[in-house]
């Protein structure tokens, strides 16, 4: 048996194809490099849902019926703010959040999947504002997905290049393969529940630091080095202690992950459009430096630049903090979860695997029958808030 199911074939998917020896990335047919910088979130979203490009009219039709789902229900609105009011980890405000989008609604599974994507930049940019003592900002229904998430945030409309670096990250990110919480939402909705049940539980899955939390701890390295003479002297140290450089490295991908280049040409258009580029000068040379420090020590294995490296790079840029990391990330990824699951609901069977038993066998109960009694009670109830 193979621990976590490592090499373990357990869904066929036309949605994306991860290969990791030649460092190759295809999203619905197409090389991710070729899709991502510079297509429409809005197109790759119809490409998942519909399994090809939209013409022109259908693309107009789908961004319509998209801005059309922006606006949050109002029981939606009231949790984000009380999870604002105990400081949720934001992970948690989404996943509180995300089911309350069923209310009211009739079970659709692709009305479902589009009610998710057009509504997940609403709540992470409301609860982030809640957090910050700030009311939500009103929905713009004249801003592509890319832009309205950045003016749900700020509150003021992003420049062309803002939206676009995130678009292109937006898609880069979209979908890989049967990563843990994509695999977590096809689990659940191959016993015929709903998409919004099956996004809830891959937002759960997402949240954990296993599954896509090392742009924080990237964007802490490049932050304690500083200055690009100080690399040589920190990265020695770190691997001399054993220790990780975060951003590098990847399970499945044995040469360079190719999302890391794609984010990084979009890193680099997006520093040299005016912005302050001293970040990412300095992460440059960190990379350069990390790089060389890791092909000494580790010259028979390849450990190259992975998608988190650049994704802390290019999000720290666009001006959002380390929390909202994984909740950006979770705004893109909804759609891979969403297309996985229409296809799970089409053509997939019940995911049911087996485990092997190692527990003890024959034991018996022969205890006298206990009866649930006071002693086995505080004796008062407890309302944790009036
Ligand atoms: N820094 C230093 N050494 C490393 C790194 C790294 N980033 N990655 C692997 N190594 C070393 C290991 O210490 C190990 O050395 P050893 O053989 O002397 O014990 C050797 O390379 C092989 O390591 P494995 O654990 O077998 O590598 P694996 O392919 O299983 O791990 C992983 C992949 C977890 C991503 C690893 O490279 C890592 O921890 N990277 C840093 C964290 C990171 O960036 N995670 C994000 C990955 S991208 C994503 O999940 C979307």
């Amino acid at each position: 048996m193979m621990q976590g199911l490592e090499g373990v074939v357990a869904a066929r998917t036309r949605l994306s194809h991860v290969d990791g020896e030649a460092g190759r990335l295809t999203l619905a047919g197409y090389a991710a490099e070729e899709l991502a910088p510079h297509a429409g979130f809005e197109e790759v979203a119809y490409l998942f849902l519909h399994g090809r490009l939209p013409e022109p009219a259908e693309r107009t039709a789908f961004a319509r019926e998209l801005t059309g789902r922006r606006t949050l229900p109002r029981a939606a609105i009231e949790v984000l703010r009380e999870a604002a009011a105990v400081n949720a980890p934001p992970m948690d405000a989404l996943r509180m959040a995300v089911p309350i989008l069923s209310l009211g609604r009739a079970e659709n599974p692709l009305d479902d999947a589009i009610a998710a994507i057009a509504a997940f930049p609403a709540v992470v940019g409301a609860y982030w504002r809640f957090r910050h003592g700030e009311s939500p900002v009103p929905i713009r229904c004249d801003l592509p997905h890319a832009a309205h998430y950045l003016h749900q945030l700020s509150g003021a409309e992003p420049s062309p290049e803002r939206s676009r670096a995130l678009e292109t990250y937006l898609n880069t990110i979209c979908d890989h393969g049967l990563n843990a919480s994509t695999f977590a939402a096809r689990v659940i909705i191959s016993t015929q529940s709903d998409v919004l049940s099956a996004i809830t539980g891959a937002v759960g899955a997402l949240k954990g630091p296993l599954h896509g939390g090392a742009p924080g701890p990237a964007l802490q390295m490049v932050v304690e080095i500083g200055s690009p003479e100080r690399a040589e002297t920190v990265i020695r140290a770190k691997l001399d202690r054993g220790e990780r450089l975060m951003g590098f490295g990847h399970r499945i991908y044995k040469v360079r992950d190719p999302r890391a280049d794609i984010l990084a040409q979009a890193a680099e258009q997006f520093f040299s459009s005016g912005v302050d580029r001293r970040f990412y000068d300095l992460a440059r040379s960190v990379e350069a430096t990390a790089l060389r420090l890791l092909r000494a020590r580790k010259p028979d294995r390849r450990l190259d630049t992975n998608v988190e490296f650049y994704t802390a790079l290019l999000l720290h840029g666009l001006g959002l903090p380390p929390e909202l990391f994984t909740p950006t990330f979770a705004v893109g990824r909804v759609l891979g979860w969403s297309a996985h699951c229409l296809e799970q609901l089409r053509e997939g069977r019940l995911i049911r695997p087996q485990s092997t038993y190692i527990g003890p066998m024959e034991l018996h109960y022969d205890r006298a029958p206990v009866r649930f009694d006071r002693s086995d009670s505080t004796g008062v109830c407890v309302s944790r808030r009036s």
